[in-house]
């Protein structure tokens, strides 16, 4: 795939056919492009914990928050659910502060997993102590985001932000998801 077409189709995505499976070793690929890119002074603070089996991935998706524009719908329903996380913590062993590196290497994962047909969320709505709980995360790390993964069971069209400026993504009867974003001329200000 193009990049550009790579980064286009690179959209958050919602739900997913639950009964794919994604092999532990694909999380581990997807890990090895976060674990080559940039970090601030090197320090490479970012540790991971993946998630690709039943039991484990059902403990960790009632503890994240879903699509906070779409009101009337609470998160995928069984079924439609992620097959896979990868969870991104910060080791505070190693650095106090994580500054961009977790977007960073949210952002290689997610274009990782693009291109094996697979599509997946940033998720920053966690239940932090409650996963620190059930995943048995000590104190030496910081949760920073989950990624939610799996293969893509929606549409998802990317729209210009109109007029009115409205930013929020929206569903419609379809089922399709539109997501808005600035055009070019009002993002380079100078
Ligand atoms: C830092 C960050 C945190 C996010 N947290 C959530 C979240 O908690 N729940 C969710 O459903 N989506 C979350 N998202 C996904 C955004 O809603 C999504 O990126 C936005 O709607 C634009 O859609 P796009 O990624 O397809 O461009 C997050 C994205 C980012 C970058």
């Amino acid at each position: 795939m193009e990049f550009k077409e790579l980064v286009r189709a690179n959209r958050s995505c919602r739900r997913f056919h639950q009964d794919h499976k994604i092999e532990l070793e694909s999380l581990r690929e997807l890990v090895d492009l976060a674990r080559l890119s940039a970090s601030g002074s090197n320090k490479q603070p970012l540790k991971y914990i993946l998630a690709s089996e039943t039991e484990r991935n059902a403990r960790i998706f009632p503890l994240l928050g879903w699509a906070a524009y779409l009101k009337d719908w609470t998160g995928p329903s069984e079924g439609e659910r992620p097959s896979a996380y990868i969870v991104i913590l910060g080791d505070k062993n190693i650095s106090q502060t994580f500054g961009v590196d977790p977007g960073i290497a949210a952002q290689s994962i997610l274009l990782g997993a693009t291109e094996k047909g697979l599509a997946g969320c940033i998720i920053a709505t966690i239940n932090k102590d409650k996963l620190s709980q059930t995943l048995g995360i000590s104190d030496q790390f910081e949760i920073l985001y989950v990624l939610a993964l799996g293969k893509p069971k929606e549409t998802i069209r990317i729209e210009s932000v109109g007029a009115d400026g409205n930013i929020r993504y929206w569903r419609d009867e379809q089922g399709v998801h539109h997501v808005p974003k600035r055009s070019l001329d009002e993002v380079i200000i100078g």
